[in-house]
């Protein structure tokens, strides 16, 4: 067991007192917070537990079967409660260390600590008389269930002259637009899990010979990850060889990697609670083919020029836009869209011909989830016509730039592009100026790939 880091600890704090204050400003409220519940995969054998981001965002306590409960009364004094498993000898010789109440109360800061097997008793008697209640609404039927049952115990008290709840909130939409925004130690971490995954990134192309199969580049990750302290994958590794990479969740797979294919590699660690997302794409053999070659330029140049609108003020949906040009003038140029058939870049954009070889967004917010939370619209009330405005980037949001080519054989293809499959991925953090990349550990430029495994392979 290692003693929560203080800096965190500070930082939940001033977070369950901004939503200590949004209750308050509500009319007055609890919010209730559960952690993510433990999973079985397959009979006794369970997955690796991961804690809930909101909870852990509020806490930085990680056991399972925790909840949190914020009161903030619209008079009187505020209370963060929390309730988690109690001390059990027997089970902590099993499974490992718990804190038990006494214990979180006094190392994580709370004003009151019980036990989660008197949550039942406690809790209905903290939502009397209270304006709103804050919860994670239809998110679990768990929680949706326990919720019911606390507030039937109050509507129980209403002869009493008790009154329950009458207002929910789903607590989310407060934490979306908390989470959106990263604090200087949200962003340390995410530098430090950028800078792991980077290198994981470099450990696979040295390690990419022609006959190993895309499980043993999946292995070097997962190597690198572990040996710098990341504590598992942010998400499931994809390693895509060949046709492959066209299908864009591939997992890593027995293909075998070939001489004259490329392999793209979509693999980030988490690290402390928080995501990492790169994507390389690389010859197997360390050199790209004139055909590989051309399109991955192209992908680099979609997204330099998306990385170029990822600055302070500018609408979320410019970066995409602008590499969704760049992609859709490439595809004209190379033959891969026939000009004939489908007019200029401007008709490509408006006929959404380009799809056909890439039809995912250009990125999305980073942070404890890989598809973190947070409105891309302007929060807040749509206009009477139309739909809410792209959100303007800010200092402090986390992004991924991650634009890509998959070409798929079809009659109207060149054949020569044919099963060639690229995404290249940064993770960009917004700064007063314009965006710092914090992946860029391992290289991007075609020359620069080659040459690292050129410098990995030796005679090649
Ligand atoms: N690896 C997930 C994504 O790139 O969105
Ligand atoms: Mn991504
Ligand atoms: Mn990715």
């Amino acid at each position: 067991m290692t003693a929560p880091d203080p800096a965190l600890l500070s930082a939940c704090r001033g977070r369950r007192a901004r939503v200590l204050q949004q209750l308050r400003a509500a009319g007055g409220g609890v919010a209730i917070l559960p952690t993510a519940p433990e999973a079985m995969r397959n009979r006794d054998s369970d997955y690796p537990y991961r804690h809930d981001s909101y909870f852990y965002y509020l806490t930085g306590f990680t056991e399972p079967e925790a909840v949190l409960v914020l009161v903030a009364p619209a008079a009187g004094p505020e209370r963060c409660i929390l309730f988690c498993r109690p001390k059990h000898e027997e089970r902590e010789i099993w499974d490992g260390f718990r804190h038990g109440p006494e214990g979180a109360q006094a190392a994580f800061g709370f004003d009151a600590a019980h036990s989660v097997e008197e949550i039942d008793t406690l809790l209905p008697p903290l939502l009397a008389n209270h304006a709103v209640l804050a919860y994670p609404l239809a998110a679990t039927t768990r929680t949706d269930m326990q919720v019911r049952r606390w507030l039937d115990a109050v509507r129980m008290q209403g002869r009493a002259g008790v009154t329950a709840p009458a207002t929910a909130l789903d607590i989310r939409t407060i934490l979306d637009e908390m989470r959106l925004f990263k604090d200087a130690g949200e962003i340390a971490v995410m530098r430090r899990a950028g800078e792991i995954s980077a290198q994981a990134h470099v450990r696979a192309m040295r390690a990419s010979r022609q006959g190993l199969r895309e499980y043993h580049l999946e292995a070097e990750l997962l190597y690198e990850f572990r040996r710098h302290g990341a504590q598992s994958v942010a998400y499931n590794s994809i390693v895509a060889t060949g046709a492959n990479a066209c299908v864009l969740h591939y997992r890593a797979g027995p293909a075998e990697l070939r001489d004259g294919d490329l392999c793209l590699i979509d693999a980030g660690c988490e690290l402390d609670s928080y995501a990492s997302d790169i994507t390389r794409t690389f010859p197997v053999s360390g050199r790209f083919s004139p055909a590989q070659r051309e399109l991955y330029d192209l992908v680099l140049a979609a997204q330099e020029a998306a990385i170029a609108e990822t600055r302070p003020g500018v609408p979320y949906n410019v970066p995409h836009d602008a590499a969704t040009r760049v992609l859709a003038q490439g595809m004209l140029d190379s033959g891969l869209l026939d000009a004939n058939r489908c007019g200029n870049v401007d008709d490509v954009l408006a006929s959404g011909a380009y799809r056909q070889f890439y039809m995912h967004r250009t990125g999305h917010w980073l942070g404890m989830d890989v598809h973190d939370v947070g409105e891309y619209r302007v929060p807040g009330a749509a206009p009477a016509e139309g739909e809410r405005p792209w959100r303007p980037l800010e200092p402090g949001m986390v992004l991924t730039v991650e634009p890509g080519i998959y070409v798929r054989p079809a009659p109207d293809v060149p054949e020569r592009f044919w099963h060639i499959g690229i995404r290249i991925e940064d993770d960009a953090v917004v700064t007063a100026t314009g965006c710092e990349l914090i992946t860029r550990g391992v290289p991007v430029k075609a020359d620069e790939i080659e040459a690292l495994m050129r410098e990995a392979g030796g005679a090649r």
